[in-house]
């Protein structure tokens, strides 16, 4: 292909239009369909293409909702974004089977989220020390206007400290502060106060007689929030006594699944093989309700799996305990996510799914993301430790064969029937589909 300079400057057309030129035939054709993706509302359309550069048109991923979420006795339906076939089906099946045994419970740990600004500093550390404490204060008075609006709504700037980073590397400094964001993910709040303490801490440095000139030089390496934020936290869980989990396939026993099903978690907690992946079936609950709220879902992959390895290894973030006949299954994940400002409030989609959900704050956001997150959990290791996942899986695959080859009602019902027992795979459905009604 050949490159471009000034392609952010041609319409959104003219994009369209060059990026066809580069193809031919039928891919060109397929190019020119992107259009059709296009909103039939001009408006929503500028929307979308205002998010994010060079927008030529929208991806689509399907809208479901995952219904009867009892989550500390309130039910919710939860709208979750995600394309991965059977997991708006394992999140429903298993928000129902909890339904009827008490439902979920959740509580929000902490709430804190933090950020450093990178320094270097040559010179003697406990000069350095004195200095901040000297100065903190007024660190703070210089960030004030920043943070009237944060603290009107009761957040704001919670702490700040030194951190001697100089075991690890050369002068290397840094300032730590902890921020209460209310329901805002609060990234730009919390850039912009790192931002002026970084000025602020540079140019009081600057001005301080008792450092000698080189001390007086601290260099800013960057401000910046951390994503990691293992203090924004929230534990969910469910439990029941053993023998109300019931009967499953196969004539498994509640006793024998609790058994499997703890074992699996533990091996999920000692073997990163299995770890995660068990953490990846967790994330597809959560990562689908934290796209269909608007949040951002590189920032949640980012830390979980951070906490996940806190230890120095990668476990599993859930666990199961089977103890004096109560089995109980907890997920403990550090979620920071927002209700309000950013796209949670822009993107229509967002906007409708924050309104199905009740208009929830912040934590209680954090709280329905992990329920779904634990129940996702539980639906992929109870098919695990009994059916296996294929069988589900299939059903929904085959589904993908059927509409791929174009198959009408009357031959998808037939299929169904057929492939209860008989293994799925393309071939397999194709060949069938010739043998029984012609497609459309
Ligand atoms: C598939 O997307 C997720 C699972 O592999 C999770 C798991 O193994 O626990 C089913």
């Amino acid at each position: 292909m050949k490159t471009i300079s000034g392609f952010s400057k041609l319409s959104k057309n003219e994009k369209i239009e060059w990026l066809a030129q580069q193809l031919s035939g039928q891919e060109q054709e397929d190019f020119l369909n992107i259009k059709d993706f296009w909103h039939s509302d001009e408006q929503t359309q500028k929307v979308m293409d205002d998010f994010s550069e060079n927008t030529i048109s929208n991806f689509y991923f399907p809208f479901g909702i995952a219904p009867n979420f009892s989550i500390n006795d309130k039910v919710y339906h939860v709208p979750m974004v995600i394309e991965e076939s059977s997991v708006v089906a394992a999140a429903s099946k298993s928000a129902k089977f909890w339904l009827s045994r008490g439902g979920f419970k959740a509580k929000v740990v902490d709430s804190t989220k933090a950020g450093q600004v990178h320094f270097i500093y040559q010179g003697d550390k406990e000069k350095l020390f004195s200095f901040f404490n000297i100065n903190k204060i007024n660190l703070k008075n210089a960030a004030a206007p920043l943070a009237v609006n944060m603290e009107k709504r009761g957040g704001g700037i919670k702490d700040i400290s030194l951190r001697d980073k100089t075991d690890s590397l050369e002068n290397y400094y840094q300032l730590d502060v902890t921020f209460d964001t209310c329901d805002a993910m609060g990234a730009n709040f919390i850039n912009s106060i790192l931002e002026s303490f970084a000025q602020t801490f540079q140019d009081m440095a600057a001005q301080h007689t008792f450092f000698n000139e080189q001390e007086q030089q601290i260099q800013i390496i960057m401000s910046i929030l951390t994503n990691y934020t293992p203090e924004c936290r929230v534990v969910a869980s469910v439990e029941c006594d053993v023998e109300q989990l019931g009967e499953f396939s196969g004539g498994m026993d509640a006793f024998e699944f609790a058994q499997k099903f703890e074992r699996a978690v533990q091996i999920a907690k000692v073997d990163v093989n299995r770890a995660v992946t068990h953490n990846k079936g967790i994330l597809n609950g959560i990562d689908a309700v934290v796209l269909a709220t608007g949040n951002d879902f590189r920032a949640v992959e980012a830390c979980v799996h951070a906490y996940a390895a806190r230890d120095g290894q990668y476990r599993s973030l859930s666990s199961c305990t089977v103890k004096d006949n109560k089995f109980k299954f907890e997920l403990d994940i550090p979620l920071a996510l927002g209700t309000v400002g950013g796209l949670t409030s822009l993107h229509p989609m967002a906007k409708t799914s924050l309104s199905v959900l009740g208009h929830p704050d912040a934590k209680e956001l954090m709280m329905i993301t992990a329920c779904v997150g634990l129940a996702q959990n539980f639906g992929a290791v109870r098919s695990l430790v009994t059916t296996g996942i294929q069988k589900g899986h299939m059903k929904m695959h085959l589904l993908n064969i059927l509409n791929q080859l174009e198959a009408n009602e009357e031959q998808i019902s037939l299929a169904k029937d057929r492939f209860e027992d008989h293994a799925v795979s393309f071939a397999a459905v194709r060949e069938f589909l010739a043998q029984t009604a012609p497609a459309r």
